[in-house]
């Protein structure tokens, strides 16, 4: 088959791309190489380019689609949507699916987070839990809580805060002059752990160094940020549930909020629908995105108790009201379509489906473990990561600037599958669409790709 980027249909939507449109997250001179695809249209998991060539979306776009590019109940909800209410402003107006989805996620996420808070992006709702915190302490007359705690190798998002609570190293060295002052504690990454140890001792062992350190900080602490289960973008690194339980024990002991970031692991990527279900948890905040929309509309939600919000209800003059606002909060249309992907989690037993996927995905992968540069293949529900690297034995990963992952990813291009590893770390996270037979056909060309990816 040929590149895609060598197809007439597509150079001309390339050329037109390259000229003016700067990709995220990207550098572009990458694309002298490696040009980015044209998408035509989408449908179920398949990504269409300008030539006809279909690549299966082995990583639901970002980790955003859960049932399908193009799905026919999510399109008809937004059709109906459009033609009654676009859009209106949410300061002094509500409207019928903000209000119906608030209720909806006050159900389905863990007890006692009542209240919802509306903003449009993943690293928005990040700013907003930190935010919320920080000015709870403050109206609870806590002032000398201002400090916030973050696992080493985590990922919130982009925006400065989001990104101050984040650990990817290039990003903290980049824009580090720019961003607040975080405390930092060992991630309970199971990868990292000592021979013979299982993920929970892991686990435990790590928490020992958390509560170190709220021991002696927690008077100075607003709360600690997590991403619940697994850091996504720091390579689907996993962890024990039992981190999670030690952790809401020992925020509550010292009085720290404990954030929850579920925008990635949210809506039954985990197994269950929320992360911290595994844990018998309820976080002080949740934040959600990606998943709430299905990979439809930008739409992002913080859920939290009835105490936090107690804390900003007052008279006005007391100035104590939340302050933060972006101009598409709870947008109708977004709303809309996150009420039509719980619908359809309500319809469709979406969680029970998902176990038998995701153990084929396992199945499917499990050959891997033997291959001569794969160290781990590990997976949490519909996240599945296969860590390659330079040495089995030693767990020596290969030379960053060799960039084994982005052989992965042209390989897989070129066999029409969309699978877009983090560093050496390829992984599967499939749209809750995928039928047994793809998972096979995904799983073969990662195969393959690993196997031309390690050669030499
Ligand atoms: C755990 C986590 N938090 C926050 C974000 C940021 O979300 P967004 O890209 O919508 O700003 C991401 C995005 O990948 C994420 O994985």
């Amino acid at each position: 088959m040929n590149a895609p980027w060598e197809h007439p249909a597509n150079r001309e939507m390339i050329e037109r791309d390259l000229a003016v449109l700067w990709h995220p997250c990207t550098q572009m001179k990458d694309h002298e190489a490696l040009p980015p695809i044209p998408v035509r249209r989408g449908d179920g998991v398949w990504l269409e380019d300008f030539a006809g060539q279909r690549y299966l979306d082995a990583v639901s776009s970002w980790w955003v689609n859960l049932f399908g590019h193009a799905n026919p109940r999510i399109n008809a909800a937004v059709r109906d949507q459009l033609d009654t209410l676009e859009h209106v402003i949410l300061a002094g107006f509500g409207h019928a699916p903000a209000i119906e989805l608030a209720e909806q996620l006050a159900a389905l996420t863990p007890p006692g987070l009542t209240r919802c808070f509306y903003a449009d992006n993943g690293s928005a709702a990040v700013e907003v839990a930190l935010k919320m915190s920080f000015h709870y302490w403050r109206n609870v007359g806590r002032q000398k809580k201002q400090r916030f705690v973050a696992l080493e190798n985590s990922y919130h998002g982009e925006t400065l805060g989001a990104l101050a609570v984040g650990s990817v190293p290039l990003y903290r060295e980049t824009y580090g002059p720019l961003l607040l002052d975080v405390m930092s504690a060992p991630s309970p990454d199971a990868y990292t752990r000592e021979p013979g140890e299982s993920w929970a001792e892991c686990a435990e062992r790590r928490f020992a160094a958390m509560e170190a350190l709220l021991a002696e900080h927690h008077e100075e602490l607003c709360a600690v940020i997590i991403e619940p289960l697994v850091q996504c973008a720091g390579g689907m690194r996993m962890h024990h549930p039992v981190y999670l339980e030690r952790l809401r024990d020992a925020c509550d002991r010292y009085e720290v909020h404990l954030i929850a970031d579920e925008i990635a692991v949210g809506f039954g990527r985990t197994g269950t629908l929320f992360a911290c279900e595994q844990a018998g948890i309820t976080p002080d905040f949740m934040c959600l995105s990606k998943g709430l929309t299905a990979g439809y509309l930008p739409l992002s939600a913080v859920m939290t108790t009835d105490e936090i919000y107690a804390a900003f209800y007052d008279d006005y003059t007391r100035l104590s009201a939340f302050l933060h606002s972006h101009s598409y909060t709870g947008n109708p249309l977004a709303c809309r379509v996150a009420l039509a992907t719980l619908e359809i989690f309500a319809e469709d037993d979406v969680l029970e489906h998902n176990r038998e996927l995701a153990r084929l995905m396992g199945e499917a992968c499990a050959p891997l473990a033997d291959h001569p540069h794969v160290a781990e293949v590990r997976q949490t529900g519909m996240v599945l990561a296969i860590e390659m690297v330079r040495d089995k034995a030693s767990r020596e990963p290969f030379p960053w600037q060799e960039r084994r992952g982005r052989r992965v990813y042209r390989h897989a291009l070129e066999q029409e599958v969309l699978l877009r590893p983090l560093g050496d770390v390829v992984y599967l996270m499939p749209p809750y669409v995928i039928t047994p037979e793809q998972i096979t056909e995904v799983v073969r060309v990662a195969a393959e790709g690993i196997d031309i990816a390690t050669r030499d």
